[in-house]
């Protein structure tokens, strides 16, 4: 320790003599010369974090005028180090309570941020009386903000955001008179706005989104005379906005999304004559719509959405200049939705010429789509889903990018005389009843196209092979389609889903699917198909949903290479025959690993499980059986109703991730294999209305996920396994076998060995309920599913373009 600090001096000495020799003698040394004592803080400093040197210019004995080291500056006349600008350098440590940092008595600026720092900010801080600059963002700082930050008087820039600071907001904030950028922002902070922050007479900007702020924003924040932006977002505020906002006439930035304030706005928004971004989305604002807002010459942005605004919407003329076309020529983006705003969409919305983005969903807008529409050059993005629109799409739409029509009373198109630039085209849920439209063949970027839950009828038309290459997803579901799916895939490289669920399309299936490397769902539900099991499908190398139900398949199914991405399979209600062969389900490989982390697209659909949540409770027989879990990692197999017979395979037990086993209606026979009990995250299990004799084997006792089962109508005997599964099972679960017994508290005293013979309406019942309860689970949980591909998709798909409008646009 000694002898450590000794050398330490004696090199110190040495260098410094060094290079005052080197200082005399060259005259380029500049004329600051590094002063030893901020030298010897500079390198204690350095070695209080667990790193060598500060890369790439290393901070180091040989090199002596510290204030020649990397983001150090020191002051031109008297050499005080007066700026230590580090960022984006990892110092991977934390700071020393008596840190030699804090020695440096001249520094004005510190800049640290992005450096990797962890624990605490030490109160010292508060010695450093000369800072006027204080960044520490991006680190990993803990604890609360030391109240001693109030003692830096001269402090004009302070910027603590993105660490995880927690604690209230240190009221002597509010001595710092001179601060005119205060930034806490994407911190844990606590507690209310202290109305001390109201005599920040010179504050520019304050930043205190993405923390947990309670309460009200405190009237005194109206003396900020200065202010030109302010963000709250993200918070836990409430109450009402202070009347004295109306005092802060030059902000130009209003963020106070994601709040709980229940407030109406401003009366009169048009004193805000600077205002480019005002975002109020996520509260409980009340009123009718701010008319006054849309006069603001510089409006840019303005997000209304997710409040509780009512009342009819109109875009008025500016008082002063009523000659004006446009009163707010700049608007770029106006997002009304999720309100309950009435009425028609006014004519006047396209005084905003320069609109990008509309966003009028979710509220009770009725009659046409304004024909002024048609005025909008840039427009990119339209949605007006959910509301009570109705009449005619007009041809001009189909020029903007992104167009969602869904939920409406749509019933007509018009075709497009021009070539069309639409990316995404969702009319899900109107009232169409009109052919395929013939103009989507001429399409050349057209990604998304979503036409289910119509009643568009006739063909589809073979012409769509000549656009089909730049689809992402084709959702037809639940129209009228009649005549084959023509063979027009061979380009559809980018596909990711197709749903030709709910229509009456026969023929077989085309062929070239097989060339749509990136298909991830395909759902031919309720048609006619009539085909035999497409196993050319086992190469597409992302399959994951595989869906036939209902539809007129045949021949065996003993072709199951490949599937290695499969993870729900109904091919019920077909007419397969045949037997499955024992090793048939070994490279099943979806239903074997979870493997979530490889597969963006599937994770972001199914963390959105609240549609099984609020979706999901299928009551059978009494037995309500809640979906509520089914998620990410579930996995089905469903083929139930056909015609196949033989054993049922071994192979079966390998698919350890199933949670749903549906083999009901068929022929299978001789035993039930005892390592069905492999499948230990099995929810569901239907073996009903086969041949399957012998006994139910013990070990599924053991499945403790087995929520339901059904093993009626089979040639079954011997003693029904105990355990709690199977002892909360529905006594007509077991009905119509041999000779089950171990009955009788599930059943009840009365049945002993076979319950059938009291409950004989039990035997003729339950077929078409059963049958639409793994009917429901299975085709529902796809059908959700699928609705969430579509909602998941669309809504990435606007991210993608909003964030590049967000970019542009700044804040
Ligand atoms: C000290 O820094 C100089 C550059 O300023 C460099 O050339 C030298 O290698 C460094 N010495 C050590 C021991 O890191
Ligand atoms: C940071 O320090 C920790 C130990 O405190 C170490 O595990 C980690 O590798 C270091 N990271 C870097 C980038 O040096
Ligand atoms: C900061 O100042 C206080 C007194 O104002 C003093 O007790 C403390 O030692 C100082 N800390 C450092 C690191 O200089
Ligand atoms: C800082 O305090 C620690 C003990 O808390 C002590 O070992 C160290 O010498 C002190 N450093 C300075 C620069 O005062
Ligand atoms: C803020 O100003 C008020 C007067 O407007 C004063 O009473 C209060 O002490 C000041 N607070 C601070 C922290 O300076
Ligand atoms: C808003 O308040 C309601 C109850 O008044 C509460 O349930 C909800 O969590 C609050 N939201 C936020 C973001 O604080
Ligand atoms: C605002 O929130 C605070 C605590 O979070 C609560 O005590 C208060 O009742 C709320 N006020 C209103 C108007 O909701
Ligand atoms: C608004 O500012 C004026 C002076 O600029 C002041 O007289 C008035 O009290 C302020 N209003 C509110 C509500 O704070
Ligand atoms: C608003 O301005 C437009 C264009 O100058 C004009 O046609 C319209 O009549 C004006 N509306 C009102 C209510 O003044
Ligand atoms: C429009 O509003 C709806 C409902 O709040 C929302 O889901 C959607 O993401 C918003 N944005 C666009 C571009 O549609
Ligand atoms: C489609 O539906 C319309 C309206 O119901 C009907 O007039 C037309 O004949 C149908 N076309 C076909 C091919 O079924
Ligand atoms: C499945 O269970 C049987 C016993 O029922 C056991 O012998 C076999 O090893 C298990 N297979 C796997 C893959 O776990």
């Amino acid at each position: 320790m000694m002898t450590g600090s000794h050398c330490y001096c004696f090199f110190g000495i040495i260098s410094i003599f060094f290079a005052l020799i080197i200082h005399t003698l060259s005259s380029t040394t500049p004329p600051h010369f590094c002063l030893h004592h901020q030298r010897e803080a500079l390198l204690e400093f350095r070695d209080e974090f667990p790193i060598d040197e500060f890369d790439p210019n290393p901070w180091n004995k040989s090199s002596p005028d510290c204030c020649l080291w990397k983001g150090v500056t020191c002051d031109d006349r008297s050499g005080q180090v007066i700026s230590l600008n580090l960022a984006d350098t990892s110092l991977n440590g934390s700071f020393k309570t008596n840190s030699s940092l804090f020695r440096l008595q001249y520094l004005r600026h510190l800049k640290l941020s992005y450096c990797d720092i962890q624990g605490e900010i030490p109160s010292s801080l508060g010695n450093l009386s000369r800072l006027t600059l204080i960044d520490l963002s991006h680190n990993f700082l803990v604890g609360e903000i030391p109240a001693s930050i109030g003692n830096l008087k001269r402090l004009r820039h302070v910027e603590l955001g993105a660490n995880t600071l927690i604690g209230a907001i240190p009221s002597s904030l509010g001595k710092l008179n001179q601060l005119r950028y205060l930034s806490l922002a994407a911190n844990e902070l606590t507690g209310d706005i202290p109305s001390s922050l109201g005599n920040l007479s010179s504050l520019l900007e304050l930043r205190l989104s993405i923390n947990h702020l309670v309460g009200q924003v405190p009237a005194s924040i109206g003396n900020l005379n200065e202010l030109q932006a302010i963000s709250l977002s993200q918070n836990n505020l409430n109450g009402t906005i202070p009347i004295s906002f109306s005092n802060l006439t030059k902000l130009y930035h209003i963020s106070l999304r994601s709040n709980n304030f229940t407030s109406t706005l401003p009366s009169d928004m048009s004193v805000f004559h600077n205002l480019e971004h005002f975002d109020v989305a996520a509260n409980s604002f009340l009123g009718s719509f701010p008319k006054s807002l849309f006069t603001i010459p510089s409006l840019q942005v303005v997000y209304l959405d997710d409040n509780q605004f009512i009342g009819p919407i109109e875009f008025v003329n500016t008082s002063s200049s009523s000659s004006s076309s446009s009163s707010s020529p700049k608007l770029e983006i106006l997002s009304l939705a999720s309100n309950k705003f009435i009425g028609l969409v006014p004519e006047s919305i396209s005084k905003f010429l320069n609109l990008g983005e509309i966003n009028l969903s979710g509220n009770n807008f009725n009659g046409p789509i304004p024909r002024s529409i048609s005025k909008l050059a840039n427009l990119q993005t339209l949605n007006l889903a959910n509301n009570n629109l109705k009449g005619q799409v007009p041809a001009y739409l189909l020029r903007v990018t992104t167009v969602t029509l869904s939920n409406n009373f749509f019933s007509s198109y018009e075709n497009p005389s021009e070539e069309t630039l639409i990316e995404a085209l969702d009319l899900n849920s109107n009232s169409f009843q009109e052919p395929f439209p013939r103009w989507i063949c001429n399409t050349k970027g057209l990604r998304f196209l979503d036409l289910s839950n119509n009643l568009f009828n006739g063909s589809i038309p073979p012409c769509l092979e000549d656009s089909i290459a730049s689809f992402s997803d084709l959702i037809l579901r639940n129209n009228s389609f009649s005549g084959p799916l023509p063979d027009i895939f061979a380009s559809a490289t980018e596909l990711r889903s197709l749903d030709v669920s709910r229509n009456h399309l026969e023929g077989s299936l085309p062929k070239s699917l097989v060339n749509c490397k990136a298909l991830q769902l395909v759902n031919m539900e309720s048609n006619r198909i009539k085909d035999v099991f497409p196993s050319w499908l086992g190469s597409l190398p992302s399959l994951h949903v595989l869906i036939l139900r209902s539809n007129e398949f045949h021949g065996t199914l003993h072709v199951f290479i490949g599937f290695r991405s499969l993870r729900i399979i109904d091919i019920s209600r077909n007419d397969f025959t045949g037997t499955l062969p024992p090793h048939c389900f070994s490279s099943w490989r979806g239903m074997t690993v979870l493997r979530e982390e490889d597969d963006p697209y599937m994770a972001d659909i199914i963390n959105e499980s609240v549609f099984y949540r609020n979706s999901m409770v299928i009551g059978v027989k009494g037995v309500e059986l809640s979906f509520e879990r089914i998620q990410q990692d579930f996995r089905a197999i469903d083929i139930s109703g056909n015609r196949i017979h033989g054993k049922i395979p071994e192979s079966l037990s390998f698919l350890k991730e199933l949670h749903l086993l549906n083999l009901s209606g068929n022929v299978f026979t001789s035993h039930i294999p005892r390592s069905l009990a492999n499948l230990t995250k099995l929810e569901t299990l239907d073996l009903s209305r086969n041949k399957l004799s012998g006994q139910i084997p013990q070990d599924l006792g053991q499945l403790s996920s087995l929520s339901y089962m059904n093993f009626s109508s089979n040639l079954l005997k011997g003693l029904v396994p105990r355990g709690t599964q199977f002892q909360s099972q529905n006594c007509s679960s077991f009905s119509d076998n041999d000779r089950l017994f171990g009955l009788e508290e599930i059943c009840g005293k009365i049945q002993v060995s076979n319950p059938t013979s009291q409950q004989p309406e039990q035997l003729s019942e339950p077929e078409e309920e059963l049958f639409s309860w793994t009917a429901a689970a299975i085709a529902y949980g796809p059908g959700v599913f699928c609705g969430l591909v579509i909602g998941h998709i669309f809504t990435s798909y606007y991210h993608k373009i909003w964030s590049k409008k967000n970019t542009i646009s700044g804040r």
